[in-house]
């Protein structure tokens, strides 16, 4: 088995990050570790973390520093995490994205058999009329987390999963005025985190605005190209 080592999807909400991400995980088989799935999660099955964080989400607010950085390193500590894994919707903020490199320096590598390989990370760019569009009509399937939209990746049959027949849900932060918040959350607090990327050359930038298979092509073009991917123990 190849090691991957650490994959950053970057992206606005909408830019299609969770549908990416979902696609590596299969080419590569290491997981997609997104920070919004574990923080509905938690609030699904009513833990603390999730009464924590439950009002900022419905707002369309990032939730704190802390908080997600917590959460993030119990996760890479499972050992599915030691030939790589995929970052969906972390680092968020100049902090995270300061905490996640000291976390790769000095923490993680330790016992990895991913040992030193630096970070990918990729910038999705789509533009903004096109996420509006990819946000009010996003479903998803309570039961396996498939992504659809009624617009552009509709399901064979209204409201259904194609793979399993389950039903197909709106997200709660996917109304006008959420949107709206989250948009702006990403433009003040996450841009600067691709500048700083920019800054040290190690971003990568595709365009998200073409069909998902072509995006796909690009990031795992852009993966084997970087280096990402090595052979195990060479
Ligand atoms: P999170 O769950 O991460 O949401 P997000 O960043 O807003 O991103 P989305 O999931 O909305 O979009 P996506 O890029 O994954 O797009 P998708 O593939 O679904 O975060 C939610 C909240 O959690 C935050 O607001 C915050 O409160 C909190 N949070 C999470 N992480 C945090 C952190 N690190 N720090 C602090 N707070 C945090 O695609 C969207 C739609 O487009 C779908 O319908 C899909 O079918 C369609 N689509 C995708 N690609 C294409 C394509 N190429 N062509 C046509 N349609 C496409």
């Amino acid at each position: 088995m190849r090691n991957i080592g650490p994959i950053v999807l970057l992206g606005s909400p909408g830019a299609g990050k969770g549908t990416q991400a979902k696609r590596i995980s299969a080419r590569y088989g290491i997981p997609q570790i997104s920070t919004g799935d574990l923080l509905r999660e938690n609030i699904q099955f009513g833990t603390k973390l999730g009464a924590q964080t439950k009002d900022a989400m419905a707002r369309g607010e990032l939730v704190s520093d802390n908080l997600v950085c917590d959460m993030v390193q119990e996760r890479l500590h499972q050992p599915d995490c030691q030939r790589g894994f995929i970052l969906d919707g972390f680092p968020r903020t100049p902090a995270q994205a300061g905490w996640l490199d000291a976390f790769l320096e000095h923490k993680f590598f330790e016992n990895s058999h991913a040992g030193g390989t630096p970070p990918i990370v990729i910038l999705i760019n789509v533009d903004y009329n096109q996420l509006l569009r990819r946000l009010t009509g996003r479903r998803t399937c309570v039961a396996n987390g498939h992504i659809y939209n009624v617009y552009l990746q509709p399901p064979r049959v209204d409201e259904v999963c194609d793979l399993d027949g389950s039903k197909l849900v709106i997200r709660n932060d996917d109304r006008e005025e959420v949107i709206r918040e989250r948009l702006t959350a990403y433009e003040q607090q996450t841009w600067p985190v691709a500048q700083y990327y920019r800054s040290t050359g190690r971003l990568v930038e595709v365009d998200g605005g073409l069909p998902a298979d072509q995006v796909t092509e690009q990031i795992l073009e852009e993966i084997e190209r970087r280096g990402a991917v090595t052979a195990d123990g060479h």
